[in-house]
């Protein structure tokens, strides 16, 4: 199974603006962008954060029909909201999640954010390749890409503008992870 790194970020590489939760500073190019490829995935993975900045709009709009897996250290707290083969809760670290997803006959991942399961994943060796929409902006301050402290050397695949402003860049980890 594959795993893509989905992302959008400002030239700084910030994935918010400031402390703004969620990303409306991305351009219309992203957004078709991203109509485009999410419906070639056959699952996804984000973080507790992210799913709480718009629950309800994650379950009914974000890939539906397909397996959503948020990644939460409580995912008693959400055994309400649960549906097995739909949206899952999960603690498991990201090999575990990548084994268990492969095992259940997944064959292509998008892992949508935010920073901390970024991080997780890419740390983990968890990654195949990042699909980064690069907006042509600068914040200065807000959630970095990758928080914490590494140094992950990367192959540039591809680099194909989406508008006039907006570049999608293609990467994969120069030396595939232990995961992999
Ligand atoms: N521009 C973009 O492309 C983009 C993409 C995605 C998200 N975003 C934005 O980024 C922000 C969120 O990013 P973030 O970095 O703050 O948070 P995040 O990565 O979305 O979620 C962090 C949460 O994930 C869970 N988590 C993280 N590591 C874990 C681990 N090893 N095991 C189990 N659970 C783990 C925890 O959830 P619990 O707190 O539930 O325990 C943690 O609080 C939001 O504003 C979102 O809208 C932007």
């Amino acid at each position: 199974m594959k795993v893509i790194l989905v992302a959008a970020i400002s030239l700084d590489g910030f994935i918010t603006r400031h402390d703004e939760p969620g990303s409306d500073f991305t351009s219309e190019a992203d957004s078709r962008y991203l109509g485009e490829i999410l419906p070639r995935f056959d699952c996804a993975v984000f973080g507790g954060r992210s799913y709480r900045v718009a629950p309800e709009w994650m379950r009914t709009r974000l890939m539906p029909g397909k397996l959503r897996v948020v990644m939460t250290r409580s995912p008693d707290r959400y055994a309400g909201q649960a549906e097995r083969d739909s949206f899952e809760f999960t603690d498991g670290s990201p090999p575990d999640i990548v084994d268990d997803l492969r095992s259940r006959g997944f064959r292509a991942c998008a892992l949508l954010g935010g920073g901390q399961v970024y991080s997780a994943f890419l740390q983990a060796g968890c990654v195949d390749e990042l699909w980064l929409t690069l907006e042509a902006r600068l914040f200065g301050n807000g959630t970095p890409l990758c928080p914490g402290s590494f140094d992950l050397s990367l192959r540039l695949l591809s680099h194909q503008p989406l508008d006039g402003d907006t570049l999608l860049l293609k990467y994969a980890p120069a030396s595939p992870g232990p995961n992999l």
